[in-house]
């Protein structure tokens, strides 16, 4: 497959068979490892990182090196499309991301203009390229980006936000230009997501992680019902090999049926889904990707590997499961941690494959 050495994570997307789970992290390339400190350090900020594709491909292949992990993902950020869209994006230390000109009148909705890829976003796109030819068919590379939903959030917000007071009231008091905003999005997105993988992206993933901050009602309306438009407008074949999509809803347990009916590959779980049950709620329509609490990894090498072996016994046995945590891992974790993880998924999950 795609002349790759290790497809174990793509044959797991697509539950076909594999002898043991695969494993990656989502922020695998971050502040916990030293070795990105140094580039972020030489970059001078977190965006000048982002937008060079030599140290954007660099980052990227870090945890390569000192993992036995079976994919890379993409070094960027789900912010490059609003930035894209002119909104001026900044990341202030210690404070997140920051826009310049957040959303704050209909006009600056009506007047966003869809980026083209190729051009506004090209350092991302270029990114892939350069990554892809670095790996050489090692682990798969994964693209992705933020979904509709959780851009709008940091786009009328300004940034991250504790109680998302703006964009709700934008939703309940004015529903057709939240509509609006997010149909832009959709189109970005996906035109976004489909330019990774005609540059080489092998699978992508969409992170929505504000959808849990909804009622069922506006989830399904405001954030599934984009995520699914945008996986109907993916270019899912490329070079007569099958993309695997991935949609993580943080706080999205409630809904898993609804999301597994939406046209991605797999779901995402949070660290609060029990992943046995989600397992029989959705049965054999998608794979899942999940989901040990980041902070197990706080615990001593012998309590996560009984953790890890949880997860495994409770998704049980044959594919369709790719190891990871439930959401990103933070950035004081000490490496030799995360190496008790991936080592405890080697170790323990073949019998799952017999
Ligand atoms: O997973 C990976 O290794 C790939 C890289 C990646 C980053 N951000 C790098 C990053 C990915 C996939 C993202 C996605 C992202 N970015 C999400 C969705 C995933 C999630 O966590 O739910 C969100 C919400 C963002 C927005 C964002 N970017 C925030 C809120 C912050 C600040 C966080 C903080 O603790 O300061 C970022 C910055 C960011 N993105 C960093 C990294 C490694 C840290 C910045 C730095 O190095 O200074």
């Amino acid at each position: 497959m795609q002349n790759l050495i290790n497809d174990t994570f793509i044959r797991t997307l697509l539950k076909q068979p594999v002898t043991r789970t695969p494993i990656w992290m989502m922020r695998q390339a971050g502040r916990y490892l030293p070795e990105y400190r140094r580039v972020r350090e030489k970059a001078g900020s977190f965006m000048n990182l982002c937008t060079s594709p030599e140290l954007a491909c660099e980052v990227t292949l870090q945890p390569l090196e000192r993992y036995r992990f079976d994919a890379a993902i993409l070094f960027s950020d789900i912010l490059t499309i609003p930035d894209a869209m002119g909104l001026g994006l900044t990341f202030t230390e210690g404070e997140g991301p920051k826009f310049d000109k957040p959303i704050t009148r209909a006009e600056d909705i009506h007047q966003l203009v869809i980026p083209d890829p190729e051009v506004e976003l090209r350092y991302v796109i270029d990114a892939v390229r350069l990554i892809r030819r670095e790996l050489n068919g090692r682990v798969p590379l994964i693209g992705f980006s933020g979904s509709p939903w959780t851009l709008a959030t940091y786009m009328v917000e300004g940034g991250s936000s504790k109680s998302f007071s703006k964009v709700k009231a934008l939703m309940y008091e004015q529903p057709q230009l939240m509509h609006e905003l997010l149909d832009k999005l959709t189109q970005s997105v996906a035109s976004y997501l489909n330019a990774q993988i005609a540059a080489g992206a092998q699978a992508v993933m969409v992170f929505d992680t504000w959808g849990g901050i909804l009622s069922t009602d506006d989830y399904l309306e405001f954030s599934l019902r984009y995520a699914q438009k945008v996986r109907a407008l993916l270019n899912t074949q490329q070079d007569g090999q099958q993309i695997p999509t991935i949609l993580f809803s943080k706080g999205g347990g409630l809904w898993l049926e609804e999301m597994a009916a939406s046209g991605y590959d797999a779901l995402g779980l949070d660290w609060q889904t029990d992943i046995h049950t989600a397992r029989q709620r959705v049965g054999a329509s998608v794979a899942l990707q999940g989901n040990l609490d980041p902070a197990v990894l706080y615990a001593k090498p012998e309590v996560i590997a009984e953790k890890v072996q949880n997860i495994l016994r409770g998704f049980g046995q044959g594919s369709g499961h790719v190891f990871n945590l439930g959401h990103g891992i933070m950035p004081d974790m000490n490496p030799e941690h995360v190496a008790a993880m991936v080592e405890a998924v080697h170790t323990f999950s073949p019998q799952y494959h017999l």
